[in-house]
């Protein structure tokens, strides 16, 4: 794992985006793993940007969204179906057909996770994942006690992932109870994996995330095992990083950061 620490929101959010828009020049069919919540808006803000002043090209891109409220259809405006469609894939070059999040009103939940995990591997897996981090810690919607080999599920939501979520729901009551999240497992297998958090409110779940044990408790531990993982904070989520100076002198120094410096 490597943490890249920006001086603030915008900054982190624009290394981000930079590292994907890198990616996606590299190979135009890349597959992306894509994230909600509000710390990924100003990402999709400087992809658009990108698409629009630097003909940043998605049109043979694929992409695969980690989790979906259980109950909520695309067009009601609290799903992340609807959110990805405003956000992103409404403002850039994305075919719709190659655009992929759980759907969240199947009948058979069951068989849509099992038919998730099938389409993410007819593509040939995720080259790239953007990740958030939730209160409690988790990645996706992979909540405390998330097997660290669990593949796409349905999960129940912790009170403080509840909790989180309410002020877009009108209330903690109105939050739906489930969501289908890929797993912990299914995120490990992605070949990188890329974390933005930022706030001094991630400060101390982030610290837990990237220095501390890994536990299952706290699934965002489990990237400490992924062979490619990078994470990038603002120096307000920084702010409990015990080694916080050797990750600045990195950014700083190495020189695989130059051109994002
Ligand atoms: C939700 C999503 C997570 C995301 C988290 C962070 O819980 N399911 O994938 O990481 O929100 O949200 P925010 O960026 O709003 O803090």
């Amino acid at each position: 794992m490597e943490a890249i620490i920006r001086p603030d929101e915008d900054s982190a959010a624009f290394l981000v985006a930079r590292l994907v828009a890198r990616e996606l020049r590299a190979n135009p069919s890349l597959v992306l793993g894509l994230a909600t919540g509000r710390t990924m808006e100003a990402v999709y803000r400087i992809l658009v940007r990108l698409h629009r002043q630097e003909h940043l090209d998605f049109s043979l891109c694929r992409t695969f969204n980690l989790d979906e409220y259980v109950g909520l259809a695309p067009e009601d405006e609290r799903s992340y179906r609807y959110y990805m469609n405003r956000r992103f894939f409404s403002q850039v070059n994305l075919d719709q057909r190659n655009t992929h999040l759980p759907n969240g009103m199947a009948s058979d939940l069951e068989a849509e996770c099992r038919e998730y995990e099938q389409k993410i591997q007819r593509c040939g897996g995720i080259d790239l994942q953007l990740l958030g981090l939730g209160h409690a810690g988790h990645i996706g919607f992979n909540e405390p006690l998330s097997a660290l080999r669990s593949r796409t599920r349905v999960k129940a939501l912790s009170p403080v992932t509840i909790e989180q979520n309410a002020a877009f729901f009108g209330g903690a009551q109105n939050v739906p109870r489930r969501a289908v999240t890929m797993g912990v497992g299914t995120i490990l297998e992605c070949r990188r994996c890329l974390l933005l958090a930022t706030g001094q409110n991630k400060a101390e779940v982030i610290a837990k995330a990237v220095e501390g044990p890994i536990t299952s408790m706290i699934s965002a531990t489990a990237l400490q095992l992924h062979a490619r993982c990078t994470v990038v904070v603002d120096e307000a989520a920084a702010g409990k990083l015990a080694a916080a100076d050797y990750y600045r002198w990195i950014f700083a120094n190495e020189p695989e950061w130059e051109e994002f410096r």
